[in-house]
């Protein structure tokens, strides 16, 4: 097994079969050797310096209809909510104090007709923090919506693209929904010049071996600037409601595997992680991940942002505990880096 874990380092590619002797072997020290190969490879690159990003929930006003989704458009139990300008502006002007240099806004996928109100908010976001970026996980839109954000001033895009299998895609994704087109949307905020975050959730319903190894052998090939893994939680509300949340354990294995085939990623250790274990975001950066994203939106619309059940919003999770993360943080020797944190590889002039 070690000698696969090498070759994947010294290549940062293998062949399907390979891939799936690291995600199902058992053996705990040849677990533990690509974990530590991966978190060694991650500190060649970033040291012990995590990005932060601050995450903004604009929205959880949702057209789409994701089976996985607690927002999803069906879900009569939402209350529904949408930030105003001054609202996200205010988030912003807090991180900035707080010291964060990137927001992240997301939010539930609209209809084109409030493109151009979300491209004004990006706009004066730009003009008052100009050494900020602006990372948006909107969804799917036209090309012509993104290179509007784009030229409003938005500099990276994360959007998953959930499984890269049409059929999986299918069985999680409303009618109408195809991996063809999302992947579509991928290629166009590449070639738009954004920083493209995409990935998958893991251990969702239906979800095989066979296609995580699909998955990794996509993202090796797209060469995303960020990695966006998290394991899959029940939402009470949802169709997927009595389905089993996936793995840390597996999350945390993926991140290794995508950290030695990219070692320049930016791969945060993602909520999900955090809220389905207290462990699950530190064993996420000693597994090679490097960033975190905090909530910065107000208190109040956090728990209605509930894309799955229990989801840490609060402690270090919060943007507003950033202390506490950075003392979580030096628990494992690791500390916040303040800086943006951009791709070494990003295209756009600054
Ligand atoms: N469990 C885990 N992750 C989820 N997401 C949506 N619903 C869930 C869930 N139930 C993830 C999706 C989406 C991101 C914003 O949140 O991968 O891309």
């Amino acid at each position: 097994m070690k000698c696969i874990v090498d070759k994947l380092k010294k290549q940062q590619r293998l062949a399907p079969e390979e891939y799936r002797a690291l995600l199902t072997m058992h053996d705990p020290q040849d677990v533990d050797y690509l974990v530590a190969q991966a978190r060694e490879v991650a500190q060649q690159q970033f040291g012990k310096g995590i990005y932060l990003r601050g995450l903004i929930e604009l929205t959880n006003v949702c057209r789409n209809d994701c089976l996985y989704c607690g927002i999803r458009r069906s879900n009569g139990h939402v209350l529904r909510y949408t930030l105003t300008r001054e609202q996200v502006l205010a988030c912003c002007e807090q991180g900035y104090e707080l010291g964060f240099r990137t927001f992240v806004i997301q939010g539930g996928e609209w209809g084109e007709e409030r493109s151009t109100w979300i491209a004004d908010l990006i706009s004066e976001i730009r003009t008052r923090w100009p050494d900020c970026a602006i990372t948006l996980s909107l969804g799917e839109h036209p090309r012509e919506t993104y290179a509007l954000w784009k030229e409003a001033g938005a500099d990276r895009y994360l959007l998953r693209h959930e499984t890269h299998n049409d059929r999986l895609y299918s069985l999680l994704h409303p009618k109408g929904l195809t991996i063809l087109h999302r992947l579509q949307c991928l290629d166009w905020l590449n070639e738009l010049g954004y920083q493209v975050g995409t990935g998958i959730m893991v251990g969702s319903p239906f979800q095989s071996l066979k296609s995580i190894v699909e998955d990794i052998q996509y993202l090796v090939d797209f060469q995303p600037h960020m990695i966006g893994l998290g394991p899959f939680i029940p939402q009470h509300d949802t169709p997927f409601a009595r389905f089993p949340a996936g793995s840390v354990d597996m999350t945390a294995r993926l991140y290794a595997v995508l950290r030695l085939a990219m070692p320049s990623a930016l791969i945060p250790s993602t909520t999900a992680m955090a809220s389905l274990s207290p462990d699950g975001r530190l064993r996420g950066i000693l597994a090679g991940a490097n960033v975190v994203m905090p909530n910065l939106s107000p208190e109040d619309n956090r728990k209605l942002y509930a894309l799955y059940d229990n989801k840490a919003a609060l402690g270090a999770e919060s943007a507003q505990g950033v202390k506490g993360l950075a003392d979580e943080l030096a628990t494992i020797g690791y500390h916040i880096d303040w800086s943006r944190g951009d791709h070494p590889n990003k295209k756009q002039a600054e």
